[in-house]
């Protein structure tokens, strides 16, 4: 039987990686941090010099780009790219409208569809992204649509840069996710859009705290963990 997968989908900055880690924990399942792979082939093609627009050069280094996800030993997450830890260089902007422009190509994303639901294995799997529910693991269990207003994530995304340590304004950063919202929402394939069966939660005015809970109970009800 195909272990149980929960989709967690939505906007940059809705803050579903941090809901996706945390409901994962509770239920000692796998992670699937799916934007990590978009960021990842853009990175990959910024440093073999390939052309921003060779969408045959993106999709090849999607499959074949050798990448892995582990944690470093204070429980932080680590992704190496041939063997080299790019966590801090795949979370900048740059990477992620990067990542947004390679996304758009069906022949990256049809690269990437294999990867993805190799990772869905026991005893299951929390995946987070744009198309999750809708492309990736239309048979979720459980499919969340996570939202949350403009200027909370834009808020939200500046607080998790500047933690980081990232000189970054507020403005150009809001500007930057009102565009890649555009792009994601509105491509051909695989659009940012709910699942029909997918439940949507509006995490504006709410803690994380508040919205793990929800999603833990709506899982609860299903009786995917006690
Ligand atoms: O979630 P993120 O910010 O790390 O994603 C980076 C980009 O990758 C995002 O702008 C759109 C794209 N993406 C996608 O198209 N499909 C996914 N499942 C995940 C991310």
């Amino acid at each position: 039987m195909a272990p149980p997968v929960v989709t967690i989908d939505g906007p940059s900055g809705s803050g579903k990686g941090t809901i996706a880690r945390a409901v994962a924990r509770h239920a000692g399942w796998h992670l699937l941090d799916s934007g990590a792979l978009y960021r990842l082939t853009a990175l990959a093609g910024a440093r073999a010099g390939l052309d921003p627009q060779d969408v045959q050069g993106h999709a090849r280094l999607a499959g074949a780009m050798n990448v892995t996800f582990g944690s470093q030993s204070d429980g932080t997450e680590r992704i190496t790219l041939d063997g080299e830890d790019v966590t801090s260089e795949l979370r900048s902007e740059t990477t992620g409208s990067g990542a947004s422009r390679v996304a758009a190509w069906p022949e990256v994303r049809e690269a990437l569809l294999a990867r993805q639901r190799a990772f869905a294995q026991p005893p299951g799997l929390v995946a987070d992204g744009r198309d999750m529910g809708t492309v990736v693991f239309p048979d979720a269990a459980l499919k969340i649509f996570l939202t949350a207003s403009a200027e909370e994530r834009a808020l939200r995304r500046y607080k998790q840069l500047k933690d980081k340590g990232s000189d970054v304004s507020l403005p150009a950063l809001s500007r930057e996710i009102a565009e890649r919202d555009s792009r994601d929402s509105t491509r051909a394939v695989a659009p940012l859009k709910p699942a029909p069966d997918a439940e949507v939660i509006d995490s504006t005015g709410l803690s994380i705290g508040q919205v793990v809970d929800r999603v833990l109970a709506i899982g609860r009800s299903r009786s995917l963990w006690p």
